[in-house]
Formats: C-alpha cells, structure tokens, sequence
C-alpha cells in the first residue's frame, strides 16, 4: 500500500514544516499548526489540469480587443481596469458582514440582466436565504443561476457542463475537496480548491470570483500563497460606524492597483458614490483649528479627504501619539522635522490625529497636510477654509513633489477650493489649462515658507 505523505502546515500563512512547531517560525503564530496531507502530483488532478500546449511566438497569440466583461456597475468596473478580463481569478476579502456577498450578488445581477449566464456558488447559505437578499436587491433574472454546494468536484463539473460567462464562489474557504482527507478550510483544502478553480477559469476564459475570509490581523485567511494565485485581490473594507464601503485594489494583473470604488450600503443593497470627495467633505467644520483639507490620488482617481488633529499639553509624563487613518511613524518624523525647521516645539504635547471619515491614507502626499494641521492645531489659528495643500516633507525640511500634481489640483478646483499650497519644483512644471482661473497656486520650497501662507 502506498504511503500516506503529510506534512505540518501553519494555518495563519501557509508555513511547512516536516515536524510540529510550537511557534509558526514564519507568521510567529503560537499553535497554528496542523497536520495534513500532501498530494503527490503525479497521483493528483494536476496532470488533467496542467497546461498541454507547445511554447509559441508572442506574435502567434490571438486575443480579440474588448474581451473584458464590463459589468455597468462604475466603481467596480474601475477597480478591476476597465472591467472584468476573461480567464481572470479575483480574490475578494473583508471583515465579516461587510457586504461581500452582496456586492457579488449584484455584480452577478447586472451581468444577468446583459443576458449573460452567471453562476453563483454558495456554500454558507442556502437557496433560500440567496433568494431572500436577491429579493432586497431586485436580483431575478433566468440567467443568474445559483448553486448551493460545497465540493470542489461537483462545482467543476457544474462549470464545465453549464458553461456560465462568470463564476463567483462563496467563499473559497467552504469549498472541500474529497482528494484531501483535511478539513475544510485549512491551508492544504483552500489552496487546492483555489488551484483547481484558477486552473478551470484559465483554459475555460471564464472568470472567476473568490470570496475570502479574512484573519483576526485583517488578512485573508489561508496561505498567502492565494494572493500570489490569483490575478487580482480586492479588499471590501468599511466601518461599522459609516454606511459606506470602499473597495479597494491590492493587486491587479490587469490595471492600476490602489485603485478605489466607494459605496454606500442601503437596504436595496450597495449604491455606488460618484463624488466621494463631497462625501468626505460633507460634515467637515467650519472655521475649526486643526482641519485641512488634502487632495490624495488613489489609484487614478484623486479624492479630497480632511485631515483633523487634536494639540493638547501633556498632562502625564509620556506625551500620546495617537493617529488614525495615517502611519502613526510618519507623524512622529514630521513632529520632529517641525521641532527642528519651523520651531514649533510639540515635544510635550499629545497629538491626536485623524483622517475624517475613517478612510485610510498612505501615500507621502499627505504630509504637507500633516504638518498644516499639526500647526493650526497647535497654534489655535484656523485654515482659511478654501485652501488644500499637499507635498512631501523630507527630513531638512524641504517640501518635495509628488505624482499627479495636475489631477489634484483639478479636483480642488471643481469641489470650489480656491488656494493651493504645492511644492516648488522645477521638473514637473503644472498645466491646468481652464481650472487655473479658479484656484490659485502656492508654491513653497520649504516648510519655513509654509505658515506665512497658511493663516
Ligand atoms: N435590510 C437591510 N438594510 C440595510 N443593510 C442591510 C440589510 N440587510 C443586510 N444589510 C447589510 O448587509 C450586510 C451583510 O452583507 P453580506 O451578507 O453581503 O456580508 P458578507 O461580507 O457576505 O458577510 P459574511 O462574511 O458573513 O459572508 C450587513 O452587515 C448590513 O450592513
Ligand atoms: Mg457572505
């Protein structure tokens, strides 16, 4: 008989280790290791699955233009690059209740009522229960089909017989394969499920959409290996105290990543948001120190979002940092370059800073707006309220360009901002063509220059 081969696989990020470890050496998880088994791959699918065909010349290879899927829904359809690609695996992940489901559910409704066969498989609710959100969403259509289902072979096979334009599971994590003796969910189970099913929609060109837990830290549950399988990753993210959504682009093979789609969440289901800076900017106070308004580019799109901070003296000994929506270091780093360069000493005070809305921020553009708001807060002088800045700050002080200067600008603009505070740099030179009757351009090379224009 022939010899069952396992092999300890770490749940949080997918690890091996031939013997049981205490502590995952990878993820450093503390008992996150199980034993499974190991396929051998030529006793395994794999053959049938593999790829059969000859190496051939790049010009050999026909595509047709157009073949991606456009679903009508804007905000997704930008996410993805401009519409689904077919043969295309995308991976969605969110918190629990965030609306993933929902999303996919209307997604597959608008590509149904295109008159495109969807299939729909869910292996956490039932017929029923689908049936019911579909109802609260205005999702019937002949086309969209919906499987309740949790083995991998069944699904395959209900693929290759129906043929459907796009597939969802939901989610990744239910779905079993009987070839494994695992549990359904582990590392070994998630990862063959989710080979399979990338390997049906590759030489299929059907899409696939995977719907993915995510872990306690936020990422998706299973190996990080899945991330790297598929060719987009999606994150639903949100706030329970806000209605709306943001669906985020982590990775895309096939468009810019970072990209955003912002939604609002509604008994009738998820309704896209168009504007999002006039959501963002929507109870944003008047006249208040500490407020300032920063356009960020997220993916192609900028969005004007308020950065608000709270300077207070320290009472106890350990001045707080607290900042929510921006990296807790790089506000310490600009605390310390406006202690050096402009003299305004924060050392023994708290600093409590925050992006409005609960979006989140990362990239450096955003740290003129850090320090502009750091000292309206601190020096108890409001903004002018029609004025945005953004820029770099470096280490001596100097405010650096950025990317997309042009667009960010635009988008101040059109939302009635009226002073820009930008950097000063001679090599990326600033077109606006109409919109510069409207807002007028600051230019400074250092944060010295900065409070002699803000106030
Ligand atoms: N009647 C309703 N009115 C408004 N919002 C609702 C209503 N019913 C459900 N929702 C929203 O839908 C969310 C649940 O959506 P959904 O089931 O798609 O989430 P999910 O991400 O698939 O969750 P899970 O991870 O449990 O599968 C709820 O958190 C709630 O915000
Ligand atoms: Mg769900």
């Amino acid at each position: 008989m022939k010899k069952i081969k396992t092999t300890f696989f770490c749940q949080g990020c997918g690890y091996q280790s031939p013997k049981w470890l205490g502590k995952c050496p990878s993820c450093n998880g503390w008992n996150t290791f199980v034993e499974e088994e190991i396929r051998d791959t030529d006793a395994s699918a794999a053959g049938e699955l593999r790829f059969s065909e000859a190496a051939q010349s790049i010009d050999a290879i026909v595509v047709d233009e157009g073949q991606r899927l456009v679903t009508g829904i804007a905000e997704i359809d930008r996410v993805l690059g401009g519409g689904i690609v077919s043969g295309s695996a995308v991976l969605v992940g969110g918190d629990p209740g965030i609306g993933k489901s929902t999303l996919l559910l209307q997604v597959m409704q608008r590509l149904a009522s295109q008159g495109r066969k969807v299939l729909y498989v869910s292996g956490e609710e039932s017929a029923k229960q689908i049936k019911l959100r579909g109802k609260r969403l205005g999702a019937s259509s002949p086309d969209l089909l919906i499987l309740v289902e949790i083995s991998l072979e069944s699904i395959l096979q209900q693929i290759t017989e129906l043929k459907p334009d796009a597939v969802v599971i939901d989610s990744i994590q239910t779905v079993y394969s009987s070839a494994l003796s695992s549990a359904p969910g582990s590392v070994g189970q998630v990862r063959e499920a989710a080979e399979r099913l990338i390997l049906t929609a590759k030489k299929s060109g059907i899409p696939v959409f995977l719907v993915g837990h995510v872990t306690k830290d936020g990422s998706i549950a299973g190996p990080k290996v899945l991330e790297h399988m598929v060719d987009t990753v999606l994150y639903f993210e949100g706030d329970s105290g806000h209605a709306y959504r943001i669906i985020r682009g982590m990775k895309n093979r096939y468009g810019p990543t970072n990209e955003i789609g912002v939604f609002e969440m509604h008994d009738t289901g998820l309704t896209e948001v168009s504007n999002p800076s006039a959501l963002f900017l929507s109870e944003r106070p008047q006249g208040a120190a500490g407020s300032v308004v920063v356009p960020s580019v997220e993916g192609t799109r900028p969005i004007l979002v308020e950065i608000q901070s709270l300077v207070s003296p320290t009472n106890f000994g350990m001045p707080r940092r607290t900042a929510i929506g921006v990296d807790g270091n790089r506000v310490s780093l600009l605390v310390a370059v406006m202690d050096k360069v402009c003299g305004l000493h924060l050392g023994n005070h708290d600093i409590f800073l925050n992006v409005a809305g609960g979006i989140k921020v990362e990239e450096p553009a955003i740290d003129l707006g850090i320090v502009s708001s750091l000292a309206s807060s601190f020096l108890d002088r409001p903004i002018d309220a029609g004025t945005v800045c953004f820029g770099e700050v470096g280490l001596t002080g100097e405010v650096r360009g950025i990317s997309q200067m042009e667009v960010r600008i635009k988008e101040a603009a059109r939302m009635g901002f009226n002073r820009c505070i930008i950097p000063k740099t001679s090599t990326r030179e600033v077109h606006l063509g109409d919109a510069s009757n409207n807002i007028k351009l600051i230019k400074i090379k250092s944060l010295r220059e900065l409070l002699d224009h803000l106030f």
